[in-house]
């Protein structure tokens, strides 16, 4: 098959032109059934092929016609031995991919910064995380990725580890030296797993850093919907044979993935691996020359900063993708938040995110000239409204150590909990996540013992007016421990 086929989307434009009499679900029945507002403004397009996996139309769980074909054109698009498509997003692909290489009690590496997806598979799966500190950028108070140092000597210090799990790249763009990472740890006969939310479109254009499999992982868990064009949800999981079992992660992720899987989610990633395969290169090139210019002019606005490859210095920070924009708002003596909400409110502008010091904006193939000249003369106005704030100020990033695991974080999950005031909670084994903002890294997870220094170290952010994110009480004036077992009398 060429690259230029649809074989899933074809099949379900086939199958809804013979307008066969549905006695199946879903109940709506091409819209009929549905809230007529709700049908009008979708369309009668979408609720055509709104369908489920009927003979036609072949069966994600088990695929062996248009599914199956439109997976190998994207494995072949993605440089990847198999593709599995999910429907679930990258959180799906993410807690598939690592439930399909560890087990109870196996360990596995991993950043520090990882997205919740990665603990909550490894809650689910009962490994034990060792963790790996990410490099952190102080002067604009973000964390990058983990470096291939730092993987060598994990390696070496637990040679016993079952999977490298390595996010790259990061949400801002940052990309390790993936290639030498997997070298390093394919020497040991461990693979290497991505989460590659962030880089679908890494593969099509050779100004961008290598994609994960390009590298040479073994795994790669892709959101196609984030930067690659297909609906949002939809995301692959490319994998490469050899060190991973591919009828394990085939099962691992039908045990995880709905039974009614949407098909224009299905469609729509046959449909952008084709765009991006045939089209990818150009979209992605004009991409990279509007985040080039719009680098450029935001770097001229007073007070404004964005991050290019000035920051590229080590085997964490390698290679990065330009089409990201983040921009630092902190010398105009305004947050990242604020930033936020000025354009939000005075341009109509909605950005990525926002932190402490930078807001994100991304370029994508969805982009022209016309949106980059309206957010740079935002950004020209929003300078000027606070020019009269603006001084130079100094980013304090700092993070303490990681504290001991007493149990894994599963065991820590199931285990009775009670909640004690946070000032008194040293010594106690933590059952929820707290993280601090910047760098974003958890300062605890559950299972880990809770220090009279992480302690201090949290209540001195909370004073500087860092937003602390995770626990149950915002205010941290109280904290979710495993209950203490009182011998009974
Ligand atoms: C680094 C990272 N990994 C994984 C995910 C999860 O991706 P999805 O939203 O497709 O489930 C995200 C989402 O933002 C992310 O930023």
């Amino acid at each position: 098959m060429s690259q230029l086929e649809t074989p899933l989307f074809d099949a379900l434009l086939k199958h809804r032109n013979r307008h066969p009499i549905q006695f199946h679900i879903p109940g709506h029945k091409k819209g009929q059934g549905m809230d007529p507002a709700f049908r009008e403004f979708v369309g009668n397009n979408v609720l055509s092929i709104d369908l489920i996996n009927i003979a036609p139309l072949d069966d994600l769980h088990s695929p062996k016609a248009a599914i199956k074909e439109a997976q190998e054109l994207a494995a072949q698009a993605f440089s990847a031995d198999y593709t599995f498509f999910s429907v679930q997003g990258t959180s799906g692909a993410i807690m598939a991919m690592i439930m399909s290489v560890v087990g109870p009690g196996d360990k596995i590496l991993v950043p520090r910064n990882v997205h919740k997806s990665t603990m909550s598979a490894i809650i689910l799966s009962g490994a034990i995380p060792i963790f790996i500190y990410p490099e952190v950028d102080e002067e604009y108070g973000i964390t990058h990725g983990i470096s291939a140092e730092s993987v060598e000597k994990a390696i070496e210090t637990y040679p016993d580890a079952k999977a490298v799990l390595v996010i790259n790249p990061t949400y801002f763009g940052f990309a390790a030296d993936l290639k030498r990472i997997v070298d390093i740890a394919h020497a040991s006969n461990i693979p290497v797993i991505v989460d590659e939310a962030h880089g679908i479109h890494l593969k099509f254009h050779d100004e961008l850093p290598l994609s994960a499999m390009e590298a040479g992982a073994d795994m790669a868990a892709t959101s196609v919907h984030k930067l690659g064009g297909s609906l949002t949800q939809s995301s692959v999981l490319n994998v490469r044979e050899g060190l991973v079992s591919v009828s394990r992660v085939q099962s691992v992720l039908s045990m995880l993935q709905t039974t009614s899987t949407s098909y224009p989610l299905l469609a729509s990633l046959d449909c952008a691996r084709r765009q991006l395969a045939v089209h990818g290169y150009d979209l992605i090139d004009q991409a990279i020359r509007l985040a080039k210019e719009a680098r450029k002019r935001i770097n001229k606005i007073p007070h404004l900063k964005v991050a290019g490859r000035e920051k590229l210095h080590s085997s964490a920070t390698f290679d990065m993708d330009q089409t990201k924009l983040l921009i630092s708002v902190k010398d105009l003596g305004i947050t990242g938040h604020q930033a936020e909400e000025w354009l939000r409110q005075n341009a109509n502008i909605e950005v990525e995110l926002s932190d402490l010091y930078n807001i994100l904006c991304l370029v994508t193939l969805g982009d022209t000239k016309k949106e980059i000249n309206l957010l740079i003369n935002a950004l020209q106005r929003m300078s000027q409204t606070f020019d009269s704030e603006a001084c130079v100020k100094e980013t304090e990033v700092n993070v303490p150590d990681i504290p001991a695991l007493a149990m894994t974080p599963r065991d820590a999950f199931y285990s009775s909990t009670e909640v004690i005031p946070f000032k008194d909670s040293a010594g106690y084994i933590c059952a929820e996540f707290i993280m601090v903002y910047p760098p974003g890294i958890p300062i605890f997870i559950p299972g880990e013992v809770i220090t009279e220094e992480n302690i201090k170290y949290i209540q001195m952010n909370i004073e500087a007016g860092l937003p602390v994110q995770g626990p149950e009480d915002a205010s941290l004036q109280t904290i979710r421990v495993i209950k203490e077992r009182k011998p009974i009398y």
